[in-house]
C-alpha cells in the first residue's frame, strides 16, 4: 500500500469542487460551539432554538466520507461531523453528503488540533478514529490520534459516557493503543479482534473495504470517558507514549499473513535484515567436516 494522500482523477478540479458541494462544509466551526446540535443543515447558518438533533458525534480523519454517510442514514436524529486534513476528502466527503441529501452530516477542514474551540465541554456524544494514520515511527509517533496527549485532549469535549472508537487493521496500533487509553483515564467497554463480525452495525469505512479486501481484520477498542486519570496512569502512558510501532510488531515479522497499512516498507527490511543475518551466521559456522574450536 503506497501513499496516505488521497489520489483524484485527472479533471478533478479540488475548488471547483468544494464550491460545489459548499453547503455540507463549514469554514468557521468555531462559531458553532456549544451549538452544534442548533444546527438546521443542510443551510448551514440557520440556527434552531430547540436542539435538531439528540448528540453529536465526531469523525476524526473522515477521508471520502462513506463511514460518515452511512452512518448519518442510520440515525437521523444524530448529527454527524467529519474533519479530514486533507482537502480532496473533504471535497469528496462533501459530494457524498450532498448526494444522499443528508441534512444531518457536515464536513469540517481541518487537522484537529483546534477541538477545543470548535466543541463545548461535554458537547460530543463519541469520537470515531477509523483507520487512523498509524505513524509507526518513533519521531512521528506524537502525531499518532491515539497518543496519552491526544486521549487527553479529547476528554473535556466527551459528554458524561462519552466513547472513543478505534478501529484499525493494525495490531500493533491496537496493542499501543490500549494501555494509552487506560492511562488516560478511559474505561475499556470492548475490544475486538474481529470488529467486523463482533459489531456488524458499525457502517463500512473506504479505508476498511479497501483492507479487508487485501486481508486485514479490524482490530478495535471502545473506550468511555471514565475519572480523570491518577498521576502513576499518566506517568504509566508517558513512558510507552512516543514508542515506535516497530517494537510492537510480532517475532514472525508477518510471515505468509498481512502486513498492516503502512509497515509494508520496514517489514520488507526488516525481513531482509533478518535473512542477511541467518546467511551470515550460516557461513560463519563451522561445517561438520571442518575442525571445531576444541579439535
Ligand atoms: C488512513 S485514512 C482513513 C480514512 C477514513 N477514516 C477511513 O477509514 O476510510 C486517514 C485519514 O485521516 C486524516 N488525518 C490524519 N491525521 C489527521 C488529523 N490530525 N486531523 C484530521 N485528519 C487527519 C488523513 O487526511 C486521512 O484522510
Amino acid at each position: 500500500m503506497g501513499s496516505t494522500r488521497a489520489r483524484t482523477p485527472k479533471n478533478f478540479v479540488l475548488d471547483e469542487r468544494l464550491e460545489r458541494y459548499r453547503d455540507a462544509i463549514e469554514y468557521e466551526p468555531a462559531r458553532w460551539s456549544g451549538r452544534w446540535a442548533h444546527i438546521a443543515a443542510p443551510s448551514i447558518g440557520a440556527d434552531v432554538a430547540v436542539p435538531a438533533y439528540r448528540e453529536v458525534r465526531l469523525d476524526l480523519g473522515c477521508g471520502k466520507g462513506s463511514y460518515l454517510v452511512a452512518a448519518a442514514q442510520a440515525e437521523p436524529d444524530v448529527l454527524f461531523i467529519g474533519i479530514d486534513m486533507q482537502p480532496v476528502c473533504i471535497a469528496y466527503a462533501a459530494q457524498r453528503v450532498c448526494e444522499a441529501g443528508l441534512a444531518n452530516a457536515l464536513l469540517v477542514p481541518g487537522n484537529g488540533e483546534k477541538l477545543a474551540h470548535m466543541f463545548a465541554p461535554g458537547e460530543l456524544a463519541s469520537i470515531t478514529l477509523n483507520f487512523p494514520t498509524p505513524h509507526p515511527r518513533k519521531r512521528e509517533a506524537a502525531e499518532r490520534l491515539t497518543t496519552l496527549d491526544n486521549l487527553l485532549g479529547y476528554r473535556p469535549l466527551l459528554a458524561e459516557r462519552g466513547t472513543i472508537v478505534l478501529r484499525t487493521d493494525s495490531e500493533p496500533l491496537f496493542d499501543y493503543s490500549l494501555p494509552q487509553f487506560e492511562a488516560a483515564g478511559f474505561t475499556v467497554r470492548w475490544t475486538s479482534h474481529d470488529v467486523r463480525a463482533d459489531h456488524p452495525a458499525i457502517p463500512m469505512s473506504e479505508y476498511e473495504e479497501r483492507l479487508v479486501e487485501e486481508g486485514a481484520t479490524v482490530h478495535g477498542i471502545c473506550g468511555e470517558l471514565g475519572c480523570a486519570p491518577a498521576a502513576e496512569q499518566l506517568e504509566a502512558g508517558r513512558k510507552h507514549m512516543l514508542d515506535s510501532l516497530y517494537d510492537y510488531i510480532p517475532d514472525d515479522l508477518y510471515e505468509g499473513a498481512y502486513i498492516p497499512h503502512g509497515m509494508n516498507f520496514a517489514i520488507q527490511a526488516f525481513r531482509n535484515r533478518r535473512r542477511n543475518q541467518e546467511l551470515r551466521a550460516r557461513h560463519s559456522a563451522p561445517t561438520s567436516s571442518e575442525p571445531n574450536a576444541e579439535g
